[in-house]
């Protein structure tokens, strides 16, 4: 069989949809909602509110792709399977069909020829054997068995293989039942089993029961409703289809190793090189993604902008080791964009911001890596790394710290990993610290006055927009009690008259005292309206959108207050850049 994600993924959302499940776009690379996570990593990480019990205005039957970043496994990559980005296949109940439909829909749809028409011999699974916490799951066992598994394909493991979630410290969970393809590879031994990762298995897809809640004291509470929520990573499973050996084999991978061939002039196979080869690939994939999320970060020192700095830098530094001399990362990023537009609109809308930060970056970063990189040389020569001087190569050359330890880990040189792990906590707990700030959408909480400068913060963007040219985009927002934080796209510094005037347009429409009112409807009504926000998606889903007259319509997830009138004074007390092309005001309301 020959299947390329794009396939998969086609026949994955006809098939939900024609049992019952509404498609659902899918959400920014950033949570909305999770002050614990930086980057979403599962496909079910926006649906907590949902799974936890609040109705999801489309219903009780989901299904999408999302767009995910796992960092947990980044020192796998380079290996056949393991890669930063994915894109997340998946199916949910909340709170409507439970085991039996769901492992009953698993099965149809892999095994049917009308959809993968995977042979079931290839097929094994595995169930949650029970703990203290909850019961051995013999009922998915049975249904499995019903369906045509025989008993010898059904492995019963604990925890650590067969439960899932929740996706921060607390959440939904459950245990689930996994499914495995079998590769055809010979096998390591006689004891290989699915769990087992000499790779003749994969794990193509994972249906976890969400009846608990994991509470903060480590408790599993059961759940009002019992959700289901499937997992299975496009990529992965296209390419087990297809008889690949690896994910790089795959449509996606092969056109950037092509053009890292050509720019190194060195082959991708050579088994010296291949691990480079990959973690270029794959690290600038993913920075190329989280670039062009609507959510769009740039690269810094702290919380997402650190992670996208660090796959940046890396994939930097490996392409130094492969022999690039020439700075590559945009021309990866263009053929990225080049061969995932279709399906991914917004690559295409922030194509210029995309490339600009690479640019700038690989600029900043080449400047430092070979003085660094001899810097390094010469603490090698202790006896031992030390956490300080991690952190002396961090501020003075830009390097993250994961690639210190992994240059000490090429190299044979020792680090002292207690003090090493303390200054990288250290930094870590201050990347942290400004983490905290980014959740609720931007909003620090729903106090009465994070609410009224939420609105303003509505008009601020119209008024830029009118000011500025409908084009600028919101590049960011962090509202807390005190003051609104916005960032938006604009290349140079925004003179005192243009502020004057958008604070003038801003209180104007304060005075008018406009009635702030919502409305959910579809992506597609949203459109029409020209409402700002993101449009990227191509299936429908229903959305809020917040009007204060025509003057501002936005999509949003609210709160905000219910007339302009409640505001009192605008105020804009500073503007600076933020980063490349983008600028940052901060307002209050006196
Ligand atoms: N949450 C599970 C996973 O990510 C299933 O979607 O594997």
């Amino acid at each position: 069989m020959s299947m390329t994600t794009g396939e998969l993924r086609e026949k994955f959302l006809k098939f939900f949809e024609s049992e019952g499940h509404v498609i659902i776009p899918s959400a920014s690379l950033i949570p909305e909602n999770d002050p614990s996570a930086l980057f979403i990593s599962a496909g079910m990480h926006p649906l907590v509110p949902y799974l936890l019990g609040q109705p999801h205005p489309s219903g009780k039957k989901l299904a999408n792709l999302q767009k995910c970043i796992r960092t947990v496994d980044i020192d796998e990559v380079g290996d056949d399977w393991h890669v930063t980005f994915l894109e997340m296949l998946g199916n949910w109940s909340l709170g409507d069909y439970f085991k039996k439909e769901s492992i009953t829909m698993s099965w149809k749809f892999l095994t049917d020829p009308q959809y993968l028409g995977i042979s079931s011999s290839r097929i094994s699974v595995s169930v949650f054997e029970g703990d203290d916490d909850a019961p051995r799951d013999n009922e998915s066992a049975d249904i499995w068995k019903s369906v045509g598994i025989p008993d010898e394909r059904i492995h019963f493991y604990n925890k650590n293989e067969n439960w899932w979630g929740p996706a921060g410290k607390t959440g939904p969970c459950g245990p689930d039942t996994e499914i495995f393809f079998d590769t055809g590879r010979k096998a390591c031994g006689p004891d290989c089993e699915p769990k087992c990762t000499c790779g003749k298995y994969v794990e193509i897809w994972n249906n976890v029961f969400m009846e608990y809640n994991k509470t903060a004291d480590g408790k599993y509470e059961k759940l009002d409703k019992k959700n289901v929520d499937t997992g299975m990573g496009a990529l992965r499973v296209a390419a087990v289809l297809s008889d690949q050996q690896s994910v790089y084999e795959s449509e996606i991978f092969q056109p950037i190793l092509k053009l890292i061939e050509k720019l190194s002039e060195k082959n991708a196979d050579d088994k010296k090189l291949i691990k480079s080869f990959r973690i270029i690939a794959d690290h600038i994939r993913a920075a190329t993604f989280i670039l062009g999320d609507e959510k769009g970060t740039t690269p810094s020192n702290v919380d997402q902008g650190y992670i996208l700095r660090r796959l940046i830098r890396r994939a930097i530094r490996h392409g130094q080791q492969i022999g690039i001399k020439q700075a590559f990362t945009h021309k990866l990023a263009e053929e990225i964009i080049k061969n995932e537009r279709n399906d991914y609109e917004e690559l295409t809308t922030h194509k210029d911001f995309i490339i600009e930060q690479l640019v700038r970056e690989e600029e900043k970063f080449s400047k430092t890596l070979d003085r660094g990189l001899k810097e390094f040389k010469k603490l090698s020569a202790k006896s031992k790394i030390m956490g300080q001087d991690a952190f002396d190569l961090f501020a003075t050359f830009g390097f993250p710290f994961e690639m210190t330890a992994e240059l000490a880990a090429e190299q044979g040189t020792k680090i002292d990993e207690e003090d090493f792990k303390k200054s990288f906590v250290k930094h870590q707990e201050l990347s942290r610290a400004g983490a905290e700030q980014k959740f609720a959408g931007g909003l620090a909480d729903h106090s009465e006055e994070t609410t009224k400068l939420h609105t303003a913060n509505h008009l601020l963007l119209a008024a830029l927009k009118k000011i500025l040219g409908p084009e600028i985009n919101q590049k960011g927002s962090n509202i807390t009690k005190e003051r609104l934080r916005f960032d938006f796209s604009w290349p140079e510094k925004i003179t005192p008259e243009q502020i004057k005037e958008v604070e003038g347009i801003v209180n104007e429409q304060i005075q008018k005292d406009i009635p702030v009112s919502f409305k959910e409807m579809s992506i597609e009504e949203a459109k029409k309206m020209n409402a700002t926000g993101v449009f990227e998606h191509k299936y429908g889903d229903q959305v809020k959108v917040y009007s204060m007259g025509d003057f501002s319509i936005e999509i949003c997830g609210g709160p905000h207050v219910e007339h302009t009138g409640q505001l009192g004074k605008f105020k804009i007390k500073k503007e600076q850049a933020s980063s490349a092309g983008v600028r940052r005001i901060k307002a209050v309301l006196e």
